[in-house]
């Protein structure tokens, strides 16, 4: 069946509809139609053509979706060659090509057109009477690959030329990519589903114009930006690149929105400068810029030179990536005992600078990218951000390559290395004496909330850490009368502010339990938990002897808090500076625990012996060590519980002859219950 007149009119309508919404969308930003509304014009449109397979055109958005898969890519013969750019790296390259240019056109007022160069992949499109009917990349600059069917997915690409004054044919050049933010979701949603991440846009949208699925290629989200027209005819040419850019724009294409005019070597080296800096921030990521002849009649007598234009250079940033090979993966504590493994590499310049470290982030980030030492890895460095490992060079694995492994004690102070189940940074356990935390940990420790003590800020910390005066709390209380001297001896520091700092010291001893728990730094005990857990042990020592199910029995007190507080006060390094911190005076009025701390497990000594019906012997063991009891190995007289299950053999004997208690595996949980 023929489709009706009002069918055909309501697909070109919606068509229409459709194709300016995408074009104010994605290529003028803003939107123009809620998605839902948007949605539904798109699926009338889809059921109209498949009602009226007739009605189906070349240019139709629904095409954006992505058609058939290929088995190859053909090729396509470009008219005019795809050439490249002359490459500046230095200012005194800027400076030559800007005097040739003044020199061939024998005057001083040339303009130019810059512009950002876009890091991603030359391409051309081809459009007869409006429509889009080829694109190619750039291949040899002879020869590309067709690669139509999955441009037609390009989202900010018009399938359909806007406007009226339309040339008969049209080749634009330009660029596509993937943006940052696009990329960060694509590579998140790939790691959710298990898929190999992206190194980095550029590869990302490569992989996906190189689909020959054109539906994979719809999913991915690519741009296109326009930066030069190849042929056009039908059509007036303007006088100036800049015109063109805006013809192109008026089309309904996307056009560097950094884009500007200048002149003379100092405008183009300004612009240089200018756009280096934004470059962090820019949506997309570039690799230079390209400075262009504005005039076209002035770029046609400037001309070519072998296979690259002379009326145009791209002037480089520094690369951001490079390769280089891992030395040694070792691992840093930061201020706040977090344990970042870093990577030691073969020295690379990189961003402009050497780079001889990168940051690993994390244990897992080491194992989800696989770094290992000997490694050929890929380091990126952005603006001022610290260079970091982006992927390895999977090819380029030595068999000795050696696997990373996350030390079990702080490389600084020896100190036990905890990672609690919810985290994905490991940290030192040592807060109160590691060195790497010192500083963090005396603020802390003397802030307001905490010790309080007046004065002891920032400047102070550094200098009395830095010149080894306190590396732990206690010894702000042992500096005594020399403490004097040696204070009034620090940089903004007299004689009276010195005494005034000694008084809040000895001023602080004298505080409350809640103050010093909350004033250890005892990681996830904030002020409020720490005033919980004073109340509920009354004293210090029912707090340090208390094992994660007593802990727990405090209000708010999780699993993770419990075994934060139960991993601190198992770190004797920490212990130490308690005693000491007691010895050199600090003290508090104890108070009676409000909390219950008897439990029928808690310091009890188990043996196991014999099969248990459901429990293995690592389960019994854990259940009953998390409850704060020990298990031994051998039946004495010390032993509390035996808990036997079939074939129990000479410790239950021993056990009979000894009278003890002796469970099974239901009393054992019993007990677990109280
Ligand atoms: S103009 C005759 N403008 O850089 C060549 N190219 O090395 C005309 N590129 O293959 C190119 N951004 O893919 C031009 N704003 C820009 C560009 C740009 C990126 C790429 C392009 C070309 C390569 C040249």
């Amino acid at each position: 069946m023929a489709a009706p007149t009002t069918a055909v009119d309501r697909a070109a309508a919606l068509r229409g509809a459709i194709e300016r919404h995408n074009h104010a969308y994605y290529v003028l930003d803003q939107p123009t139609l809620p998605d839902a509304e948007f949605d539904q014009l798109f699926r009338e449109l889809q059921a109209l053509e498949s009602d009226y397979p007739e009605l189906v055109t070349a240019d139709s958005p629904t095409r954006r979706v992505g058609g058939q898969p290929l088995a190859a890519f053909g090729q396509v013969k470009h008219g005019v060659p795809m050439l490249s750019l002359n490459n500046a790296f230095a200012p005194d390259e800027a400076v030559a090509f800007d005097r040739r240019c003044r020199e061939a056109l024998e005057h001083d007022n040339v303009e130019y057109a810059v512009e950002p160069k876009f890091d991603g992949l030359a391409i051309t499109l081809i459009y007869q009477h409006g429509a889009f009917v080829t694109g190619a990349t750039r291949g040899d600059g002879f020869n590309g690959e067709d690669v139509t069917a999955n441009l037609r997915t390009v989202r900010n690409m018009p399938l359909r030329l806007q406007g009226s004054m339309l040339p008969e044919s049209l080749e634009v050049r330009g660029e596509v990519l993937m943006l940052r933010s696009d990329f960060e979701r694509l590579n998140a949603h790939q790691r959710t589903s298990g898929a190999k991440e992206f190194v980095n846009p550029r590869n990302a949208a490569a992989g996906s114009l190189r689909q020959l699925d054109p539906k994979v290629s719809a999913r991915r989200p690519l741009r296109f930006f326009a930066y030069a027209v190849a042929e056009m005819a039908g059509a007036e040419w303007p006088a100036t690149h800049a015109g063109l850019m805006a013809l192109l724009a008026g089309w309904g294409f996307k056009v560097a929105a950094e884009a500007a005019l200048t002149t003379a070597v100092d405008g183009l080296l300004e612009y240089y400068a200018r756009i280096g800096e934004a470059r962090p921030s820019l949506p997309y990521d570039i690799d230079g810029v390209v400075y262009k002849v504005n005039r076209l009649d002035e770029q046609a007598t400037l001309g070519f030179v072998s296979r690259a234009p002379r009326f145009a250079i791209a002037h480089k940033f520094p690369a951001q990536e490079a390769l280089t090979t891992v030395e040694a993966i070792e691992v840093q504590v930061g201020r706040t005992g977090a344990i970042t493994p870093v990577a030691r590499l073969a020295p690379v310049f990189v961003g402009g600078v050497t780079v001889t470290n990168a940051t690993l982030h994390n244990e897992d980030e080491v194992r989800r990218k696989d770094v290992r030492v000997g490694d050929t890895v890929i380091v990126r460095r952005a603006g001022d951000v610290i260079p970091e490992v982006v992927a390895i060079v999977a090819e380029k694995r030595a068999d000795d390559a050696v696997a990373f492994v996350m030390p079990t004690a702080c490389p600084v102070c020896g100190s036990v290395v905890e990672k609690l189940p919810d985290e994905a940074i490991a940290r030192c356990s040592g807060g109160l004496v590691c060195p790497a935390q010192r500083k963090q940990a005396l603020l802390h420790f003397a802030s307001r909330r905490a010790m309080d003590i007046e004065g002891l800020g920032d400047k102070l910390v550094e200098q009395l850490v830095d010149n080894a005066i306190v590396k732990s709390p206690a010894d702000l209380y042992k500096m005594g009368i020399l403490g004097l001297q040696t204070l009034a001896g620090l940089e903004r520091m007299a004689d009276k502010s010195a005494a005034n700092l000694l008084a809040a010291i000895a001023a602080s001893k004298t505080t409350t339990l809640a103050r010093f728990i909350y004033a250890l730094g005892i990681r996830n005990v904030g002020e409020a938990t720490a005033r919980d857990l004073a109340r509920h042990f009354g004293k210090l020592d029912n707090l340090l002897e208390a094992g994660e199910e007593l802990l727990m029995r405090v209000p708010d007190v999780g699993p993770v808090v419990a075994a934060s507080i139960s991993h601190f006060f198992r770190e004797p390094h920490n212990l130490e500076a308690i005693a000491q911190l007691r010895a050199a005076g600090v003290n508090w009025t104890e108070g009676e625990a409000v909390g219950n701390l008897s439990s029928a497990i808690a310091g009890k000594t188990f043996v196991l012996t014999g099969a248990l019906p459901t429990l293995t012997r690592d389960e019994a063991r854990d259940m009953i060590e998390a409850a704060g009891g020990k298990v031994a190995g051998s039946v004495s007289k010390k032993t509390d519980y035996v808990v036997a299950g079939a074939e129990a053999g000479s410790k239950l004997e021993k056990a009979q002859q000894l009278s003890l208690t002796i469970l099974d595996e239901s009393q054992l949980r019993e007990l677990l219950q109280q």
